[in-house]
């Protein structure tokens, strides 16, 4: 954690807790919203020596996972400004390195058939994600593909004098403080065109959040976004958004009420696109 940063991701202790929950949700999305898939367009084939880079890996969860649907002569690397979650044991064909999305290695150009970016909406501010995509086209072989997942809060369909409405304006002006982009889930198709890549597609799927009418998928959806809204709580405070603890931890509460009533949360979005052959 850095003591200095406003950014929300960066107000989060890196620790075993933010480990277990990266690796908890990351099934819950695959299953839930992201359609089971790990690689989303059915587009892509990958040759048996091609090269994959995930990018802000994490715990590596999703290089782990591609790792078991191909052979091994394909190559994965994961790179994270942060090691604390690497994984320590992986296959042979995963390398995970330190290095910033914003800044690729220079001999990196043209070195991946497939790129995967997910969940850096509260890291990066507007002017990192312009650089970060001209990073991601650069590195991306021509006629590869790379693929995001990423919320809009501007998605979120709820009564704004709600208790969702009341955290939907707080993620607003979280957002808007720190220069971040309040709804890049549903923006990125149009920075992907802007940065130069084509075929661009997304796929909008919402959040279950109802534990008491969504089942197993809400149940858990709910725990897994009360975990999130939790680590949000240091930068609510700290930004005055909220007056103290137990109000963040009773407008939490009401929130998951009017969850069980039907007031949905936010969408998620995967975008995918193609950089051109030349
Ligand atoms: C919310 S986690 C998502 C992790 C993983 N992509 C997943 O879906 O489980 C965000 C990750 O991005 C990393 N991150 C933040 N800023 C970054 C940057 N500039 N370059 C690379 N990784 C970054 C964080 O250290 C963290 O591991």
């Amino acid at each position: 954690m850095s003591a200095e940063s406003n950014i929300p991701y960066e107000n989060i202790q890196r620790n075993q807790d933010e480990r277990r929950r990266l690796e908890a949700q990351y099934p819950f999305f695959k299953k839930h919203v992201r359609r089971n898939r790990v690689i989303f367009d059915d587009a892509v084939v990958l040759g048996d020596n091609a090269a994959i880079l995930d990018v802000g890996s994490g715990a590596g969860s999703w290089a782990l996972d591609l790792a078991q649907t191909v052979p091994l002569s394909v190559s994965i690397y994961g790179i994270d400004i942060s090691t604390t979650f690497f994984p320590e044991t992986h296959g042979p064909n995963i390398v995970f390195s330190k290095h910033s999305g914003t800044a690729l290695p220079r001999d990196w150009t043209e070195k991946f058939d497939f790129v995967n970016q997910s969940l850096l909406a509260a890291s990066y501010t507007r002017d990192e994600w312009v650089q970060n995509l001209k990073e991601l086209f650069r590195v991306t072989k021509p006629g590869g593909y790379i693929q995001f997942f990423e919320p809009s809060h501007e998605s979120w369909d709820c009564p704004p004098d709600s208790a969702n409405g009341k955290m939907k304006s707080i993620y607003k002006l979280l957002f808007e403080n720190t220069s971040l982009i309040y709804d890049v889930g549903e923006r990125l198709p149009e920075m992907l065109l802007d940065t130069g890549f084509v075929d661009v597609g997304q796929h909008k799927s919402t959040y279950p959040v109802n534990a008491l009418n969504g089942g197993a998928a809400g149940q858990q959806g709910a725990e897994i976004n009360i975990r999130w809204l939790s680590c949000l709580q240091p930068s609510i405070l700290r930004f005055g958004l909220l007056g103290s603890t137990e109000e963040h931890e009773s407008l939490l509460k009401e929130m998951q009420e009017e969850w069980n009533q039907g007031i949905p949360y936010e969408d998620y979005f995967v975008i995918y696109a193609r950089k051109p052959v030349a």
